[in-house]
């Protein structure tokens, strides 16, 4: 599954996260990378447990909370913390997989997300920038993605994928990840796929009786697709 959420942030809440992220401290993006995707990555990234990160972290994952896009797409249990990297020209990511497991920094007791979805939200206009698309590779083949400043990518975590190097500019973003409720990824795109019918079906003939009964058996099968 690969779902793109527009306007997850407005212009104006973007303008605030690039405010507060030109004034934090940078480190080298490794430091969240495993064994694997660290050979490959050139980036730079806020600190997991820094006040920003947290800050603007909340602002997004409030933002996700009224997304029905998001909630629908997702089926979310559980979201790591935001975090935020930047690739200045000549920076990359080779491809690589997400670890599976991650673990909030500095949660006691320990907090662990089962990385389900991945997501990257978009904090450059991209005429402000060339290259630094995110290339994403499943069974359907390849995926090129550049959104717009405010727009956010989800994508199955199951995928490997690749950031190509900027060369010119400057890409800023967030990026984190989902555990969802419902494990399995072909459950899960089936009752999006469900979810998005009864939805488009709602607005054409209203809450008729078959209606009724699809948002029935849509409850009925999360249920016994969820895990809690
Ligand atoms: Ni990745």
């Amino acid at each position: 599954m690969l779902v793109q959420i527009p306007n997850l942030l407005s212009a104006t809440e973007v303008a605030q996260c690039r405010d507060a992220l030109a004034k934090a401290d940078w480190v080298d993006g490794k430091v969240t990378a495993g064994e694997q995707s660290a050979e490959t990555k050139r980036n730079l990234q806020i600190a997991e447990n820094s006040p920003v990160a947290r800050s603007l972290g909340d602002l997004i994952l409030s933002k996700l909370g009224r997304n029905a896009l998001f909630t629908s797409a997702s089926l979310a249990m559980r979201v790591f913390p935001p975090l935020f990297n930047r690739y200045e020209s000549g920076m990359d990511f080779g491809t690589h997989i997400d670890n599976a497991i991650r673990f909030v920094t500095g949660a006691n007791p320990p907090i662990r997300v089962r990385t389900d979805m991945s997501a990257t939200l978009f904090l450059t206009d991209p005429a402000d920038y060339d290259g630094g698309e995110i290339v994403v590779l499943d069974t359907f083949g390849e995926h090129r993605v550049k959104l717009a400043a405010g727009d956010m990518i989800l994508y199955s975590a199951t995928s490997r994928h690749h950031v190509t190097p900027v060369t010119r500019g400057s890409r800023w973003s967030s990026f984190f990840w989902v555990q969802s409720m419902v494990r399995d990824e072909a459950a899960r795109t089936m009752l999006f796929d469900l979810d998005t019918a009864i939805q488009g079906l709602r607005k054409q003939v209203g809450d008729t009786t078959e209606v009724v009964n699809l948002t029935g058996l849509y409850h009925n099968l999360l249920r016994r697709w969820a895990e809690s």
